[in-house]
């Protein structure tokens, strides 16, 4: 299995902080936040990783990370030219992929669990990462029954039909390089991840797993704040890299 880490994106929310740096490379405690999911590829034993970030970052990428030798992995780079989208993601690293699964994760989501089971265990189709939350109407909402197939995805439904949110971590095999390069902008001008999802779904090949432990998406001021304390508490011990 292939792993892709997505580093790009504009960070507008964490302004000014992210005016004259990428947003996964702010300190996450003692380190960068790149790290955390790099730690999540790596621990599921994913070797051969491509990095993609946007053009004005890549130099610092390249200095932070280098060949992966250090890490005993792979890495590859690929620059986004503009944020239009997370499934761009698969239609950028479709050499890369070349007829592999793959493994995506975004740069600045934090898992505590080790998924190494869960990702090993994929064997074909798409597989979401799901988290119970409070707040599911904020989120992109998954339905799933008792064997783990999701049954709905909507997103931020004002009638959450689940407490389980999406997370940022995706697998999906290799057909998803041809499903991305089809799919349409969003009003919002960006191809949507739900439009990945739901192809799997409508198949029924879409299988849900469960994420126990602290999930956070560390994309603004508040859960940046969060996630350095709970990397300080909980994840030091966690960490491989
Ligand atoms: P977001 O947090 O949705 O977007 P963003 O990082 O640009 O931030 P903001 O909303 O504050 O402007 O993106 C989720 C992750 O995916 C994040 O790690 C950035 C990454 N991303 C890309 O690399 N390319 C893209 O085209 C998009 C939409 C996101």
């Amino acid at each position: 299995m292939r792993g892709i880490i997505l580093s790009g994106g504009s960070a507008t929310r964490l302004r000014p902080c992210t005016k004259v740096t990428s947003k996964q490379l702010l300190p996450i405690y003692n380190r960068p936040m790149i790290y955390y999911p790099l730690n999540t590829l790596l621990k599921a034993g994913i070797k051969e990783i491509l990095i993609i970030v946007a053009p004005e970052r890549a130099g610092d990428y390249l200095n932070l990370l280098g060949s992966g030798k250090e890490f005993g992995a792979k890495f590859t780079y690929e620059i986004q030219d503009k944020p239009t989208g997370l499934p761009d993601a698969f239609v950028i690293g479709e050499n890369f992929i070349d007829q592999e699964d793959v493994c995506m994760i975004l740069g600045d989501n934090i898992f505590e669990d080790d998924l190494s089971g869960e990702i090993k265990g994929f064997n074909g189709g798409g597989k979401v990462f799901a988290k119970e939350v409070p707040d599911p109407e904020r989120f992109g909402v998954v339905e799933f029954d008792k064997d783990r197939k999701a049954i709905s995805i909507e997103e931020k439904p004002a009638k959450p039909k689940s407490n389980y949110c999406v997370t940022g971590l995706y697998i999906y095999d290799k057909r998803v390089v041809e499903v991305a390069k089809n799919l349409k902008p969003s009003p919002r001008g960006e191809t949507e991840i739900v439009d990945l999802h739901n192809w799997y779904l409508k198949k029924g090949e879409l299988e849900v797993a469960v994420v126990k432990g602290e999930w956070i998406d560390a994309g603004t001021f508040d859960s940046l704040l969060r996630a350095q304390n709970f990397a300080k508490e909980k994840m030091q011990g966690k960490m491989i890299i």
